[in-house]
């Protein structure tokens, strides 16, 4: 039995959207744990500070500013990871967006905008990292799902349906790539204090939503979600592969 220490040392980790939220702790944790981190996203100043708040805390990390809508960025961000360290073990897919749109309200733009960040880079993340991950016969892709990909939200239903897309994205990967010694999982969170909920407004809109509509009543932490990451991508899962670990008090079930 492994100890929980160091479950990723020296493991070369690409995550995207590591600025904020769930991205951000799994770039601390994954460092904490060992790992030569590699994150990502729009907002440069946000991601070097979670940079040097890695690396004050003796980890190692660097940050490539990256819009994962197009596509070719997210090319770059793994081809510079590998530049610098080598080699990739771990791609996690975690960037994406929420808009709140009705489908009678939606735009085209609005449609090619979510579908491109949440499902399109998601594609190419694991299109990409699979050039590397191939010819070394070893790699875990993560992608970070959503309860949503099970259940329907009035005003959420363009990012549902990238969400229920992943899952098959993942489960493709899983059954292409597993005798290339590569394993394909997603963690599927429901309402963490993240993202849109960091709003105390929208706290307070979703309150029964939160307190009734999950049977642990309460917002799950980014901790949280970055630990049932952190389990799939250690060697100690290497029996999971297609698996969706749901991380939502219960709330798929409601
Ligand atoms: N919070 C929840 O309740 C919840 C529930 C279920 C699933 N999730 C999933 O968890 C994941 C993380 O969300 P979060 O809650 O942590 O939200 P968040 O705090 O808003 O973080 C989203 C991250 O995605 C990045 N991002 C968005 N668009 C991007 C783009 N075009 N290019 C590059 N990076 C982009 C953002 O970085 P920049 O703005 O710097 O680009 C940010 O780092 C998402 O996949 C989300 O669907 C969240």
């Amino acid at each position: 039995m492994g100890q929980y220490v160091d479950l990723l040392k020296d493991k070369v980790v690409v995550i995207t959207g590591t600025t904020s939220g769930i991205g951000k702790a799994m770039a601390k944790l994954f460092a904490a744990q060992g790992a030569k981190v590699v994150g990502s996203g729009r907002r440069e100043e946000l991601g070097q500070q979670v940079v040097d708040e890695i690396k004050a805390a003796g980890g190692e990390a660097m940050f490539v500013k990256t819009d994962v809508s197009d596509f070719a960025q997210i090319k770059n961000l793994i081809d510079t990871a590998v530049k610098t360290y080598g080699r990739l073990d771990i791609m996690v897919n975690n960037a994406a967006l929420e808009p709140q749109i009705l489908l009678k309200d939606l735009t085209v733009e609005e449609y090619h905008q979510v579908i491109d960040t949440n499902l399109g880079a998601y594609v190419f993340g694991c299109r990409y990292a699979l050039d590397y991950m191939l010819p070394q016969k070893s790699g875990k892709i993560l992608n970070i799902n959503s309860v949503t990909k099970e259940q329907i939200v009035p005003g959420v239903g363009v990012y549902s349906l990238a969400k229920a897309a992943i899952g098959n994205l993942t489960k493709t990967v899983a059954l292409e790539y597993a005798r290339d010694g590569i394993r394909c999982n997603e963690v599927c969170p429901g309402l963490i204090l993240a993202g849109a909920f960091e709003n105390p407004e929208i706290r307070e809109w979703a309150k029964d939503s939160i307190e009734n509509g999950t049977p642990v009543p309460r917002l799950g932490t980014v901790d949280e979600i970055a630990h049932a990451a952190l389990y799939l991508l250690s060697d100690e899962a290497d029996f999971c592969n297609a698996t969706s670990l749901f991380v939502d008090g219960g709330r798929r079930l409601i």
